[in-house]
């Protein structure tokens, strides 16, 4: 045993974050001397992270408002393929002001000012270079850091960002490891600033319609959801960088993570929309998660044909499994399974499947709604789209046409974009804060845990430390 917690410690830097098991009686206390950690309950063999000690003066940021702003002023960080349409969905959202614009290089800059003199807008402050990022966090007419960078660039500049004063939306997943999930709770909860990750999956119309459905309790009680990533980006991923090339992650930064690790290095757009729907620390919470990758043979393939059999890029060791399944058990004694594959040939697909006691959606492969009693059946043709248009989210239906006009992964980012500034331009709580970045992206590093200790149950901590089921239900703030 003391062998397996020494390989999982060295495999994933999480001395400081202790590692215990569940014994046979069924419960572990975290180790590493973490004096506030209780006890957790779970299956035998289960594998225990250390939960930190929530620093004396310091309170929880569940439901968090602040003042509200009336022109929200942002810096953007990351301009590569993700971030120059943010900037653009911002030019189309009312009380908004775009103050600076940074990147690595300051082309990339450039021609996303572009965006804004196009509309008739001042251009922003340019920053670029290694450190320019801090620059622009350090700016005193800033109130929202919005962040594209690389994962690996996440969590470092959302924590000094907050340190600096600034509101933070980053992209998915907002952090990597268990230390850098715990980081953003902790520093949201001393500086009192939002953290919100960029899940825009949550904002999709059919996600938002099943999740109207489960708040009207058309699902009845809901027992079972399935989120997934299944993409093929074979040919993205391995796709060589320069400043110059628009289709390239730089410096490879997917490639480089997913030859590192194996379990699911992006679980949050199909995990966000269903943790949502069940109200995860919102009256229910993940307990724990088993976790199975398959081997690893697309990445392999791939770069033999791309690259020749000869080739450094064949030769190199990938430990990704191509097809990860993480299954997750929560506390109201719901099942979640959570699937992601980049790397063989599939249709694309985020499965988005919610089931209850009285009914049934699917998003993928093909839209599927059915109700009790007829859930023999799911409904087709015009009977479904009637049923999808009676149960459309209020939301959608006040900015969904707008939405799919700017665009944005058919208007869903838009939407998340206007959402976020409606909430700082109101003062109200965020549609996501630092738990759910915390406990959407803590799957990376624990589904790795857990498939590196043989499909291992792991227990996911409760980031809010104790405030779970404050909140019962998941609610968008609105002004009435
Ligand atoms: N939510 C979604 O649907 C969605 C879609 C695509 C990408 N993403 C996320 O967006 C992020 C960016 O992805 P991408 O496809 O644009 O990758 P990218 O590699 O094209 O862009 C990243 C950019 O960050 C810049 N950068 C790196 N280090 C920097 C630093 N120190 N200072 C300033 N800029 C720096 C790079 O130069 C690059 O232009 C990733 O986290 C990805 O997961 C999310």
């Amino acid at each position: 045993m003391k062998k397996l917690l020494l390989i999982l410690i060295a495999c994933f830097g999480v001395v400081g974050l202790g590692i215990a098991q569940v014994g046979a009686q069924g419960s572990a206390g975290a180790v590493n001397g973490s004096a506030g950690s209780a006890a957790q309950e779970g299956p035998a063999g289960m594998i225990v992270t250390e939960v930190p000690v929530r620093p004396a003066g310091q309170t929880d940021v569940v439901g968090l408002a602040v003042a509200p702003i009336e022109t929200v002023r942002v810096g953007f960080i990351g301009l590569g393929m993700r971030g120059p349409g943010a900037v653009n969905r911002f030019t189309f959202i009312e009380g908004v002001e775009i103050k600076a614009l940074c990147d690595l290089y300051p082309q990339r800059v450039e021609d996303t000012q572009k965006r804004l003199t196009d509309k008739g807008l001042p251009r922003a402050e340019a920053y670029s270079g290694a450190d320019g990022w801090k620059r622009l966090c350090e700016r005193d007419d800033i109130d929202l850091v919005y962040i594209c960078s690389p994962w690996q660039r996440h969590t470092e500049m959302a924590l000094y960002a907050m340190e600096q004063g600034k509101h933070v939306a980053v992209e998915v997943p907002a952090a990597m490891t268990l230390e850098e999930c715990w980081a953003l709770v902790d520093t949201a909860e001393r500086t009192r600033r939002h953290c919100m990750m960029l899940e825009n999956c949550c904002y999709d119309f059919f996600e938002m319609a099943t999740l109207n459905m489960a708040q009207q309790g058309v699902f009845g009680d809901i027992v079972h959801v399935e989120g997934a990533y299944i993409h093929d980006l074979r040919e993205l991923q391995f796709n060589p960088f320069s400043p110059d090339a628009r289709d390239a992650y730089q410096g490879q930064f997917r490639l480089e993570f997913n030859a590192e690790h194996t379990g699911n290095p992006y679980p949050t757009h199909g995990l966000g929309p269903v943790a949502q729907v069940l109200g995860l620390h919102r009256g229910d919470k993940m307990n724990y998660l088993v976790s199975l990758s398959s081997a690893q043979k697309g990445m392999s393939e791939y770069a033999r044909e791309r690259f020749g059999s000869d080739s450094p890029e064949a030769a190199r060791e990938y430990r990704l499994g191509d097809m990860n399944t993480t299954l997750i058990s929560t506390e109201r004694g719901r099942s979640m399974m959570i699937q992601h594959d980049v790397t063989s040939p599939r249709p694309y697909s985020r499965l988005h499947t919610v089931s209850g006691t009285d009914g049934f959606a699917q998003k993928y492969p093909v839209q599927s709604v059915a109700v009790a009693p007829n859930a023999h059946r799911a409904l087709a043709g015009e009977e479904l789209k009637e049923f999808l248009a009676r149960w459309e989210h209020p939301i959608t239906r006040e900015v969904g046409e707008l939405a799919r006009r700017v665009g944005g992964h058919g208007g869903m980012d838009f939407i998340m974009d206007w959402r976020l500034v409606y909430c700082l331009r109101n003062g109200l709580p965020l549609d996501q804060d630092v738990y759910d970045a915390a406990e959407w992206s803590c799957i990376v590093p624990l589904s790795e845990i857990s498939v590196l200790a043989g499909s291992a149950p792991v227990a996911v901590p409760d980031f809010t430390r104790g405030a779970w089921d404050r909140v019962v239900g998941f609610r968008h703030a609105m002004v009435n």
